[in-house]
């Protein structure tokens, strides 16, 4: 590997008469970001290097040196004495450079029968498969969290909304539960993806496989991976895998921010349901009686870049010929940053859930308002007076509207004016209409109940622990 007299590029540079342009050095190196596979690509090398010694396509002594080369490469990177040249263009140029620098000639024999086409999606394919498992142990962290804040409040009840109109009575602990099933279904699709990008594509080289007898189940299986894959051409072109972490992380972002949007309105002071910590909150530089929900909203907004972010590589991808092109470089940034700001807004959302201060007199005193047992009231006159729900329903539209005029809750009405199924009935609707009723009656399974919720968090216990 000399380089020719003009300093032209020391792998591809023969046939060049020019040196690079500097602006083509700055679009084609991708060192500053893909340097974060650099673990990865030194794995794939030892184990595809052990594969050309097994097959007699390399010497036990050259093999013996670039494993002694790649060990000193990556304990350069590991103390963050590595130095990345952007001249080297990517992760794979720099440590194969490296490499030569520091054992010569045996790492020209590294790159037989493979391309950095197979090279660069088996390192990507690699730390994915990682980064997923990585999200899905920070899901389970929220999870606990969440879990651990509803066993405190399965009786702690406050307005559930549709429409973010006050709608019934649910418990605190059912919302937080609602977040929990939410995670519980990302955290399968982020497994489930797993088993499809499962496929070592290491092998395929450029395009079209190699003339070299190499042994593809070998390296797939060391680096850990279920098989091989299929076919070469689509080996090096897929990016499936990247797809759908970013589509995964979209949909479990969204629901990050759904959970921030509950948290910001909550928090408001037209609410004051909850009371987010200090460590969780800012102040104002102009205002200084305020305390504001920054981590939460800033959870809500990281949705922007979520979806940003996938529909960014779904771009790239589209109309792209087979087998691989340059654009396909872009894939790695929306994944970095994809995967950083999601952990980011699991971490928080995890912090904020458990230094939340809950307001529960503010939370009763909205059930209270709004005549939030009216369902409940109209269910109960079916079951015990056998009456047809719409008719149920327009007895308890009557004494709303009585209500309304005397600008009371329907609570508040005399026995008499609520004596709407029969003589007696006033006095059972107004011990019925006590506020906690509204959960306890509740029979149906998933509902409010607080047996129902109480059964759904031992659930998630036996699957969290
Ligand atoms: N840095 C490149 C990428 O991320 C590696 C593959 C380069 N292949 C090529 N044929 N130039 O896509």
């Amino acid at each position: 590997m000399k380089k020719n007299k003009k300093n032209i590029n020391p792998i591809w540079g023969s046939n060049f008469n020019k040196q690079s342009n500097p602006l083509l050095e700055k679009i084609n190196s991708s060192i500053d970001f893909d340097k974060r596979l650099a673990l990865q690509d030194i794995k794939v090398s030892e184990v595809h290097s052990l594969m050309l010694q097994k097959k007699r396509i390399i010497s036990s002594s050259e093999y013996k040196l670039i494993l002694k080369g790649l060990k000193k490469i990556k304990a350069l990177i590991l103390n963050n004495k590595f130095e990345f040249n952007k001249k080297y263009e990517d992760i794979h140029m720099n440590i194969e450079m490296e490499l030569h620098n520091l054992i010569g000639e045996a790492a020209e024999k590294l790159h037989t029968a493979r391309s950095r086409n197979d090279q660069v999606v088996t390192d990507f394919k690699l730390w994915i498969i990682q980064a997923t498992k990585e999200i899905c142990s920070k899901i389970t962290d929220l999870q606990k969290t969440i879990v651990k804040k509803s066993s405190l409040h399965i009786k702690t009840i406050m307005p559930g909304f549709t429409h973010l109109q006050s709608a019934q009575i649910v418990s605190l602990a059912h919302h937080l539960m609602a977040y929990y099933e939410m995670l519980k279904r990302d955290k399968g699709r982020f497994l489930d993806s797993i088993n499809r990008m499962n496929e070592c594509p290491l092998g395929s080289a450029a395009l079209a496989g190699t003339s070299f007898n190499i042994d593809r189940g070998f390296t797939s299986k060391k680096l850990g991976f279920k098989k091989p894959t299929s076919n070469s051409m689509d080996s090096v072109s897929d990016r499936d895998y990247a797809l759908e972490f970013l589509s995964n992380i979209a949909i479990c972002g969204s629901h990050l921010s759904r959970f921030g949007e509950d948290i910001t309105i909550w928090a408001s002071d037209q609410f004051k349901f909850v009371n987010l910590s200090d460590d969780f909150s800012t102040g104002s530089s102009i205002m200084p009686q305020k305390k504001n929900p920054d981590s939460a909203e800033l959870i809500r907004g990281k949705m922007g870049r979520f979806s940003g972010n996938f529909f960014s590589l779904l771009t790239t991808i589209k109309g792209l010929p087979l087998t691989y092109s340059k654009d396909l470089q872009e894939d790695k940034e929306p994944v970095f940053d994809s995967y950083d700001n999601l952990v980011l807004a699991l971490e928080v959302s995890n912090g904020i859930i458990k230094g939340i201060k809950i307001n529960k007199k503010e939370m009763l005193k909205a059930c209270n308002k709004n005549n939030l047992m009216a369902t409940d009231l109209a269910d109960w006159l079916v079951i015990n007076y056998n009456l047809p729900f719409r008719k149920a329903y327009k007895m308890i539209a009557g004494i709303i509207s009585i209500a309304n005029k005397k600008n009371c809750q329907i609570n508040d009405l005399t026995t008499i004016e609520l004596n709407i199924a029969g003589n007696d009935s006033g006095k059972k609707i107004k011990k019925f209409l006590k506020i906690d009723n509204s959960i306890n009656y509740k029979q149906s399974s998933g509902s409010t109940s607080p047996k129902e919720v109480k059964k759904n968090i031992q659930i998630a216990k036996r699957e969290l622990y």
